[in-house]
Order: structure tokens, then sequence, then C-alpha cells
């Protein structure tokens, strides 16, 4: 079965997105045929483009994402992905309390998938500076290129 894979934040306009496209990136390097998508557990900016400051650091690494468009996670999610991979873990708490029974998707952190960092959160950069931006993609690189050499094998 070809694996889907969808990236959960709060917001789907900062983390996920990034997270979206650094899996993106990694996927078509290593030749694997994987689905991939980003949702919210918030449905507030539904519609809207990632944060320009998203866009920006997305760009300076190669990858444009100014067309992707946030959603919220649907129930439906939990059967169509193989995998929904959580930014953080109230994002992780969060999908645990709202997955129907019958899904069939594996639960995860993005970082649980890069060694020494099991467990651990993706800091939230939208309060904060355009520095944080970079830090967010640093970890949705490392975590992208850990998870995709996962799923190769
Ligand atoms: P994200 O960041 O979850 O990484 O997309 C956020 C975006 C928007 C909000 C919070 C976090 N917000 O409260 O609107």
């Amino acid at each position: 079965m070809k694996p889907a894979v969808l990236f959960v934040c709060l917001g789907n306009i900062c983390r996920s997105p990034l997270a979206e496209a650094a899996f993106r990136q990694e996927a078509e390097r290593l030749g694997l045929a994987v689905e991939v998508d980003s949702a919210g557990t918030g449905g507030w900016h539904a519609g809207d483009p990632p944060d320009s400051r998203a866009q920006a650091v997305a760009r300076r690494n190669g990858v444009e994402i100014g067309h992707y468009q946030a959603r919220k996670v649907t129930p439906d999610d939990f059967r169509r992905f193989t995998h929904i991979v959580a930014l953080d873990r109230d994002n992780l708490a969060d999908l645990k309390r709202i997955a129907p029974a019958d899904a069939t998707a594996e639960l995860s952190l993005l970082l649980d998938a890069v060694e020494g960092r099991v467990g651990k959160s993706v800091a939230d950069p939208y309060y904060g500076d355009a520095a944080g931006f970079d830090i967010t993609w640093r970890d949705a690189v490392a975590g992208a290129q850990c998870l995709a050499r996962r799923l190769v094998r």
C-alpha cells in the first residue's frame, strides 16, 4: 500500500506546511511514491496560505509553498492517511482525542523519527520573530529526512 502522510499542527500555516514541503522535497530526492498533505487541529486559518514568514523560509530553501491552503483535520483523514504526524505534543493529544473509532492511521510526533529527539515538540514560531522560522525549517527537514528514509525501507 502506498504510504500517505498527513502533517498536523495547530493552525496549518506555519509548522505543518513546512514539514509538508520538506517531506515532499525529501520524498522526491529518494524516489519515494507517497501522498502528502498537511492540516491543522484548529480551523481559524482555513483557506489561508501559509504565514508569510513560513513562505519566506521555504523559498530561501528552494521550495514554493504560497499555493498551499490551510484546512482543518477531518475524521476521514484518520482513514485516508497511513501516517498522521503531529508537530507538537498538544497536536498529538488533540488528534488522539478526536480520532474516530475506526481510525487506521498511525499517529506519531515528527521528531519521534529523529534519533535522540523522541517525544519532543517542534516549537510554535507564530508569536516569535523570523529567526524562529529558521529553527522550524531545520526541525522540519530533520524529521522529514528521517521519516522519508524510514518509509523507503
Ligand atoms: P502553526 O502556528 O500551528 O505552526 O500553524 C500557529 C498559527 C496560528 C496560530 C497559532 C499557531 N493562531 O493562534 O492563530
